[in-house]
């Protein structure tokens, strides 16, 4: 297993590969491997000859506190990708993908602009903004303005300008994200048939612990106690999808219904719920269709989201 910092040494590294005919499979992380991450590598590898992640903390993902709370081992996370025989870890620093950036501190004005008027439509391209970020993608509006991005349209911005500089400097032939992040799915989908339309982007499933917990590299951080009122959330999302199995079809009825149980666990706060579309997750008002029931809540400060999708017409 290779582990590469340098963005241009990795490039040159994909290219032998490319040059031999073989076709690249691309997990992108954060670090704190879990087993979600380990079933997206699994993925990659069996449809592809070879195996790439990158492990990098987007500084700009986050607020400044959670960047540096953020749970990440690296050498945990080597021991995980060599297991799951991944042929090259990009591990960048951030100095290697931002290379105008000097404080730390310069990556968070920008979460400043983020009500900034876009495209209502297209991705655009900034160039320099603030002197630190040297390209930033800005999501259309249609895409950003959709779920809980309604409450922080930035992070969409900072992961779609991440993987764009990843997806530049690997050019995988499929690149593997988890359905779990339903809306960053759609948009590094149609980022990537924007600009690269070589890449095929592959959504996978939510993988949960036996408990039914969704994998989140945030999980390590939950206490017992706190994992348990977390679960409930899991249990009101399937409380709505039976309801909605058994013919329910008013968005509103399931809502009450899923808020009720969340809200009876004094250590949970609701960020954001709501039934959307699949396909444009626009809210809908009837269910007949296929349908995400999503939720981002708090347990205390810990901040997760859990997901479900349901697809009536190919059940029926
Ligand atoms: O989903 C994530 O882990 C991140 O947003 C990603 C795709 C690795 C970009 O930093």
């Amino acid at each position: 297993m290779k582990i590469i910092e340098s963005a241009l040494k990795a490039s040159t590294y994909i290219a032998e590969i490319k040059a031999k005919g073989k076709k690249i499979g691309f997990v992108p992380t954060l670090g704190g491997l879990h087993k979600g991450h380990q079933l997206l590598m699994q993925k990659a590898r069996e449809q592809n000859d070879v195996t790439v992640i990158s492990i990098f903390l987007n500084p700009m993902q986050f607020r400044k506190k959670h960047f540096i709370e953020y749970p990440s081992d690296f050498e945990l996370d080597k021991v995980i990708a060599k297991k799951k025989r991944i042929t090259l870890i990009f591990h960048p620093t951030i100095k290697e993908m931002f290379p105008f950036v000097r404080y730390l501190d310069d990556f968070f004005p920008f979460q400043n602009d983020e009500f900034k008027a876009r495209d209502p439509e297209r991705f655009v391209i900034e160039p320099k903004v603030q002197n630190s970020i040297d390209e930033l993608i800005r999501v259309p509006n249609e895409m950003v303005y959709q779920l809980d991005g309604k409450l922080h349209p930035w992070f969409f911005d900072a992961s779609a300008t991440i993987v764009h500089k990843l997806f530049k400097i690997l050019q995988p032939d499929h690149a593997y994200f988890g359905e779990k992040d339903i809306q960053q799915l759609a948009i590094i989908t149609k980022m990537a048939e924007t600009y690269f339309p070589a890449i095929k982007v592959i959504g996978i499933p939510t993988l949960r612990d036996a408990d039914g917990l969704a994998f989140s590299s945030r999980n390590v951080k939950l206490s017992d106690k706190q994992r348990q009122s977390a679960l409930k959330v899991y249990h009101a999302l399937k409380y709505g999808e039976n309801l909605i199995r058994k013919g329910e079809s008013e968005t509103r009825i399931v809502l009450t219904a899923m808020k009720k149980i969340i809200m009876a666990q004094h250590l949970l706060e609701i960020d954001y719920i709501d039934i959307v579309d699949k396909k444009s997750l626009k809210p809908v008002n009837q269910i007949n269709n296929a349908v995400i029931l999503y939720v981002a809540f708090f347990v205390n400060s810990i901040r997760l989201t859990d997901t479900l999708i349901i697809n009536l017409m190919n059940e029926k």
